[in-house]
């Protein structure tokens, strides 16, 4: 049989498309890349065009290596919150803001004092973040009017490469709960909260359950990427909830770290959490519909982890950006780790969202000396965003969600050291899967929609390398924690 599924994940970085055959074994895998544009400090955007420029050259590269024909089921997933307008003809307004832009810190407040906070996490579960698509459409109404009223549609990043694909225009549950307009208990839109804010229920498309089919492969698609007309593309999910699909994670009370260009620490619950108390490391956790039908997931978000060392590589420019150059200087790290010399680095360079939602937070290297070279700040980098999930895991426990084991999926696969210091740091096993990213997880995800994949084939294809914290670095790492918790305390007044 050569039936074939594919993932496409439009990340931050880079559009990535898998391929997984019929038995769900890795076919093959194709980024391309593309780079964020930092307009100011803490404003991000991207032109929507780059996204489908990425998605055709990747496939021409993949239809170099295989028949794109036998493709029987397309999944899409993608950076969260990230928000394009179109008018209402479909053509893109401006540039995307993307999940980590900061500019809606205040859009955010207001929508909070038109409606109560109270209120908004009753019914999406989460306070009003920045980050979410109804802060930046109340940015837009403040201070762009004239972009805010020829708005027609509204799509998150992977919503947009479906509407070029299938001419379609559609979003899944797990996307639209991280909108700020969307309520989780019932997985609709919230009508009384588009309403409230001054917004058209008509902008936003229909939300699916993510294994729904949205669309077919238009002709013109197919010519182009070398698909086959009439190929179905369903749902899919936002990037967080579909790597726990790549994990095997189906039931609640699984927990999952991705570190990709953000860092997501997630425990899977069988229920959306709305917690009713207002303690700002609490309101910092997000509550969103799960990719499969019956789970949600609570979520500590890191905003800059892969992106913070790819930072120091661009900021240094030590060594050139290639892939033999990075695997070098990732190994030169076990030279330098010692427990009698330390670097704190707070991975805040665009801000931070879990635990201190301070949108005007910048990076810090604190306890420099003579003897720190490149490889002591990219060992830093690596703790600090290590830390800054034990922080996010810490909110977790706070609230009483905890697991004693979490399964690992993203980008720092790739570098086994940076996945045992985070064991150390975190202080629990963890385990590398089989299906390491967002596109793999989406070709699962199309394979089983498609009722060629089932869980037990998931599960089968688990686990290839599994890190366990090691004591004496354990008791070291606690005592650096209380310095880089003293850290941002010390700074945070003077950003
Ligand atoms: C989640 C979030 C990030 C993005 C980028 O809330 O903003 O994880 O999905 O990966």
């Amino acid at each position: 049989m050569s039936a074939l599924f594919m993932g496409i994940d439009v990340n931050s970085e880079n559009v990535t498309v898998a391929l997984l055959d019929y038995k769900g074994d890795i076919v093959t895998q194709v980024a391309s890349g593309y780079k964020i544009d930092v307009v100011k400090p803490g404003w991000t955007e991207q032109n929507p065009a780059i996204w489908w420029e990425a998605l055709v050259n990747a496939c021409s590269t993949l239809k170099q290596r295989t028949d794109l024909t036998k493709v029987q089921c397309i999944a899409l997933t993608g950076q969260m919150h990230t928000t394009v307008v179109l008018d209402k003809h479909g053509q893109v307004l401006v540039n995307a803001l993307l999940w980590n832009d900061q500019r809606s810190s205040s859009s955010a407040l207001e929508l909070e004092q038109m409606v109560g906070t109270t209120r908004i996490k009753e019914i999406t579960g989460n306070i009003m973040m920045p980050a979410f698509t109804a802060a930046k459409l109340q940015w837009f109404k403040i201070n762009r009017p004239e972009i805010f009223h020829r708005i027609g549609h509204v799509l998150i990043a992977k919503d947009y490469l479906r509407y070029c694909l299938t001419g379609e225009m559609a979003i899944d549950v797990s996307d639209a709960s991280g909108t700020g307009l969307f309520a989780v208990q019932q997985r609709t839109w919230s009508d009384e909260l588009i309403q409230a804010f001054g917004f058209d229920r008509s902008w936003f498309p229909e939300a699916l359950d993510s294994s729904s089919v949205s669309g077919l492969i238009t002709k013109n698609t197919a010519h182009l990427l070398g698909l086959k007309a009439g190929t179905p593309v369903i749902a899919g999910a936002g990037d967080n909830a579909i790597a726990s699909i790549a994990a095997g994670i189906f039931t609640a009370k699984q927990g999952l770290l991705r570190i990709g260009s953000a860092g997501s620490v997630i425990i899977t619950t069988d229920e959306p959490q709305i917690f009713r108390y207002n303690v700002q490391s609490v309101s910092s956790l997000h509550n969103f519909c799960h990719a499969l039908s019956n789970l949600w997931y609570s979520m500590g978000n890191t905003l800059s982890a892969e992106l913070s060392l790819h930072w120091l590589y661009d900021a240094l420019a030590v060594y050139s950006p290639d892939e033999g150059a990075w695997q070098k200087l990732v190994s030169e790290i076990l030279n330098v780790r010692t427990t009698d010399d330390w670097l704190i680095f707070l991975p805040y360079l665009g801000g931070e969202r879990t635990p201190h939602i301070d949108s005007k937070a910048r990076g810090v290297f604190f306890g420099l000396n003579f003897r720190h070279d490149i490889r002591h700040m990219a060992l830093a980098v690596m703790e600090g965003v290590a830390f800054s999930q034990r922080d996010c895991l810490n909110v977790l426990r706070q609230v009483n969600l905890n697991v004693n084991h979490f399964k690992m999926i993203g980008e720092i696969t790739r570098h086994p050291i940076w996945c045992q210091i985070l064991a150390d740091i975190l202080d629990v096993p963890l385990s590398v899967p089989y299906y390491q990213n967002s596109a793999q997880g989406a070709a699962l995800m199309a394979g089983l929609a498609f009722g060629m994949y089932d869980y037990t084939l998931i599960a089968e294809h688990q686990s290839t390398a599994d890190y366990y914290p090691n004591a004496a670095w354990k008791s070291y790492y606690d005592r650096i924690y209380i310095t880089y918790q003293e850290l941002y305390k010390s700074v945070a007044h003077l950003y």
